[in-house]
């Protein structure tokens, strides 16, 4: 396993790879990794030639008051993870390799970036697909290993692949969860004892969402309203979306049919926590 730091070089491997008809499994990430993390790298080990992993904190998506410059960092703990899980490569650069002086360039999806978590971090995602696009750009992937952790990111992704006639697969990934339900994150470690255990109600807000809709509930307000309230049972969460679209095209519905995706955003003190589940019937 061994760790690229710039574009040239990591082009450079990649097209020997190539030459050789070899398949190559990306995952993209932004370090800490974790065993969602590790799910993803070892999905692609099982069905690639040749696994590359980014880790690169990408300051173009997090907002102006965002946890950018407190976001965990830990190269080697990172790269001891991606060598047992059976990476190949990581691709570590700086922030100035990704955006030298004088970048110009976004990529921007509209619309469906407007709601869920687009609407409460306006620009987000416009970071997540530029950063994306370049690093597709760089590791030229067969395949990309994404989690639907971040439903939204995955169906924002997928739009762009498709709009720009892109010839890569996104595979998405379930939610690899703690025993307890909490859904792995690299921001979990941010958690005090007492928040940890309120977080505890994200996740079972939404196992009883589903649980509700199995025994055929189908009203979409009052599925909102039952995980508003159980989140309400924590008074250190703070709920600051709780909705449910269409996936993967995420347009909002007034009764649950198809596949829907209910998710939710929560601030638990200055910690910023995500989670969903995807109902089909
Ligand atoms: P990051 O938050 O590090 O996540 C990297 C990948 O790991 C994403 O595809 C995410 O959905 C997946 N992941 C995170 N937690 C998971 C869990 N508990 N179960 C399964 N998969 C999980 O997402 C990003 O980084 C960035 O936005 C990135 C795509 C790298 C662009 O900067």
């Amino acid at each position: 396993m061994q760790i690229i730091t710039t574009v040239k070089e990591m082009k450079g491997i990649v097209k020997n790879h190539k030459a050789l008809g070899e398949t190559i499994g990306f995952v993209p990430t932004m370090g800490y990794l974790h065993q969602g993390h590790r799910s993803l790298i070892e999905r692609a080990r099982k069905e690639n030639d040749l696994v590359v992993v980014s880790i690169f904190v990408n300051p173009t998506q997090f907002g102006a008051n965002e946890d950018f410059d407190i976001y965990p960092r830990d190269i080697d703990r990172d790269s001891q993870l991606t060598r047992e899980a059976g990476g190949d490569y990581i691709f570590h650069p700086s922030a100035d390799e990704i955006y030298p002086m004088g970048y110009r360039t976004y990529v921007e999806v509209t619309d469906i970036t407007n709601i869920l978590c687009g609407g409460s971090r306006p620009g987000h995602f416009k970071g997540v697909t530029t950063v994306v696009h370049k690093l597709f750009q760089i590791v030229s992937p067969t395949r990309n290993y994404f989690g639907l952790k971040d439903a939204q990111q995955v169906a924002v992704i997928q739009t762009m692949v498709e709009d720009l006639f892109m010839d890569i697969e996104i595979v998405p990934c379930p939610i690899i969860r703690e025993i307890d339900g909490l859904a792995m994150s690299s921001r979990n470690v941010y958690l005090s004892d007492e928040d940890r255990k309120a977080a505890l109600m994200i996740s079972r807000s939404l196992f009883h969402a589903k649980e509700a809709v199995e025994k055929g509930e189908r009203n979409i307000e009052k599925i909102k309203k039952m995980i508003r309230y159980l989140l309400s049972e924590e008074p250190l969460l703070k709920p600051e979306y709780v909705e449910a679209v269409s996936f993967p095209r995420l347009e909002l519905m007034d009764f649950i049919e198809g596949r829907v995706l209910i998710a939710l955003a929560v601030k638990v003190g200055k910690v910023r926590l995500i989670d969903n589940i995807i109902v089909e019937v």
